[in-house]
């Protein structure tokens, strides 16, 4: 018998009187294949993640134009475009994860505490009185592919936030200034240590002196004015 190395094919050819056997020992196939089979797991493994991946910065990348595309055309009492980024900025810096904005109006600061949720990992609960700005609110989180983030409550904030659970992490209070220190009575005891209570129109005399002497004077927490912002958003850590 001979014995000949063939590296496409194997088997017996009958000569005459003698057999020619082929083998793969020229070129370990096994081996090669068990290989493949490793290196395709670990990439099908790693698609999920490569998912995750596009899918938020495909995201990013639809949020970025509609804030972009939409910079001068907010009329409905909504932050200016840095504010929403100083919310923004504050949720990705410590990680949270839970938020409650009260004050939706059509959702500009909503589009950017829920940019942000989407980044960490959580949820923004936002509340409206107006069914209009409500519904528009709806529409803009849809357009900017954020909706997922969000949970849109339409009602009167006053009672709203006391029937909310909690627990949140972060809140960021925009609504009627009058009423902005009962929020904070009804709402802090539902932060977390850690959390931040975020207030809006602390600095451009839209909201009572009462309030920031109240929240500046609370033991509680340590309090600091973002004058960056032309209306001031007043950023207080529960301790
Ligand atoms: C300053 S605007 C909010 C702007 C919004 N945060 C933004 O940047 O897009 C205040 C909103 O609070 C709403 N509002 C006022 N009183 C409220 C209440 N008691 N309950 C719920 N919403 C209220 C108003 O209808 C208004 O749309």
């Amino acid at each position: 018998m001979i014995t000949l190395d063939n590296p496409i094919s194997s088997g017996e050819i009958p000569f005459t009187d003698t057999k020619i056997e082929y083998s793969f020992s020229f070129f370990p196939f096994e081996k090669y294949i068990s290989k493949m089979k490793k290196h395709l797991t670990l990439v099908l493994m790693a698609l999920p993640l490569f998912a995750f991946t596009q899918t938020q910065s495909e995201r990013d990348a639809r949020v970025e134009k509609f804030l972009k595309e939409h910079r001068t055309e907010w009329h409905d009492l909504n932050v200016p475009y840095v504010d929403g980024q100083t919310l923004h900025d504050l949720i990705i810096k410590n990680g949270y994860k839970s938020a409650l904005e009260i004050g939706t109006s059509t959702g500009h600061s909503t589009i950017w505490i829920a940019w942000a949720m989407s980044k960490t990992g959580g949820k923004v609960t936002t509340l409206e009185l107006s069914e209009k700005r409500h519904k528009q609110a709806i529409k803009n989180l849809t357009e900017a592919g954020l909706i997922e983030f969000v949970d849109a409550k339409l009602g009167n904030a006053h009672e709203l936030v006391k029937q909310l659970p909690g627990t949140f992490d972060f809140v960021f209070s925009d609504a009627d200034k009058d009423w902005y220190k009962q929020y904070f009575l009804d709402v802090t005891p539902k932060l977390t240590k850690g959390g931040c209570y975020t207030a809006h129109n602390v600095v451009d005399g839209n909201v009572p002196k009462e309030y920031n002497v109240f929240v500046e004077s609370n033991k509680e927490f340590e309090t600091t004015i973002d004058r960056q912002s032309r209306a001031g958003i007043m950023i207080s850590y529960k301790k």
